[in-house]
């Protein structure tokens, strides 16, 4: 089945990851549009990242947009510290080819939705979910044509990783989140309690590295850079896929574990501001609003991103 996806990204290099897995993959993906968010990097640079992603690819025909350079309420943050100073460091930043379209992002999920069936659009959002809940809040009426949403953020588990409780994508716009978590319509989360479980390693980026296409260059160059804090950060052996597990997750399901639960987003606490309080055992009796991944078969998502990589 081919689904009809939004993205949502806030390239970052695992963003770019999540993009070329989703390009290279279109007897399952039909992309009818790639909007950027501020998050890891300013929106100046997520939607010129976005649009170098974009020509590394070769894409021609799946229009861009940049979206909410600001959280909903919070003051912005980005992470430099992580991705560098363009956000996808690792690779030469050239002027793309690929032009913004001139419709804002929000506008343009709006009007998609607005046009599409009941339950025909599965939306990925890998950064904060700032342009998602501004598109709920401007037109409620577009719940109901969403399928799913599939998000990277949030943790149980293992705590946050820009704070002790939080995780990066959800405590930027936390109030965004909530509007996205309660929304109502299904939600898949991927979080740092499953993305931790995808550590790239010597041996992938070898792999990688034996792939002759532009596509597998860029993603070495990336991975090479990104894998460096992150291997001193969790003294790993490289850098934790975050994003690509949306998309690993649209074309193999089979490779993830979901449990349904209750997810709550917290936006009051100064301490805990962001943290998804997962009620993994059920102890609150609150409906289940999310399917909460947290386990992912590693040999099985290597193996799904390489051959993918390899098709470029
Ligand atoms: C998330 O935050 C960003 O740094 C990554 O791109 C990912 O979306 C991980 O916490
Ligand atoms: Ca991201």
């Amino acid at each position: 089945m081919q689904r009809k996806v939004i993205i949502d990204c806030d390239p970052g290099q695992d963003d770019a990851l999540m993009l070329f897995l989703a390009f290279a993959s279109p007897e399952e993906l039909n992309i009818l549009g790639v909007c950027a968010v501020a998050g890891n990097v300013p929106l100046e640079k997520t939607q010129r990242n976005m649009c170098i992603l974009s020509d590394i690819v070769g894409n021609e025909k799946v229009p861009m947009f940049a979206g909410r350079d600001k959280p909903l309420t919070n003051v912005g943050l980005t992470a430099e510290h992580v991705h560098g100073r363009d956000g996808i460091d690792g690779i030469d930043i050239f002027s793309p080819r690929t032009k913004l379209e001139p419709k804002d992002a929000v506008d343009f999920i709006v009007d998609t939705l607005l046009s599409a069936a009941d339950d025909e659009i599965t939306i990925v959002a890998t950064g904060p979910l700032t342009n998602i809940a501004s598109a709920i809040l401007r037109e409620p009426t577009i719940l109901p044509k969403i399928h799913e949403i599939v998000v990277m953020g949030g943790a149980m588990k293992e705590g946050g990783n820009i704070t002790p409780s939080a995780e990066f994508n959800i405590f930027v716009d936390p109030h965004a989140a909530k509007i996205v978590f309660e929304c109502g319509r299904p939600i898949v989360a991927f979080g740092l309690d499953v993305t931790h479980q995808v550590f790239t390693s010597p041996n992938v980026l070898e792999r990688i590295a034996k792939l002759d296409n532009r596509v597998a260059k860029a993603s070495h160059g990336m991975l090479a850079f990104f894998g460096r804090y992150d291997a001193q950060k969790y003294r790993a052996q490289g850098a934790p896929l975050h994003d690509p597990c949306t998309i690993a997750y649209l074309l193999q399901p089979e490779l993830f574990e979901l449990k349904s639960c209750n997810v709550r987003v917290e936006t009051d606490s100064e301490l805990t501001m962001g943290h998804t309080a997962v009620d993994f055992w059920g102890v609150t009796g609150l409906r289940a609003n999310v399917e909460w991944a947290h386990s992912v078969h590693r040999d099985g998502f290597f193996d799904l991103l390489i051959e993918r990589l390899s098709r470029y």
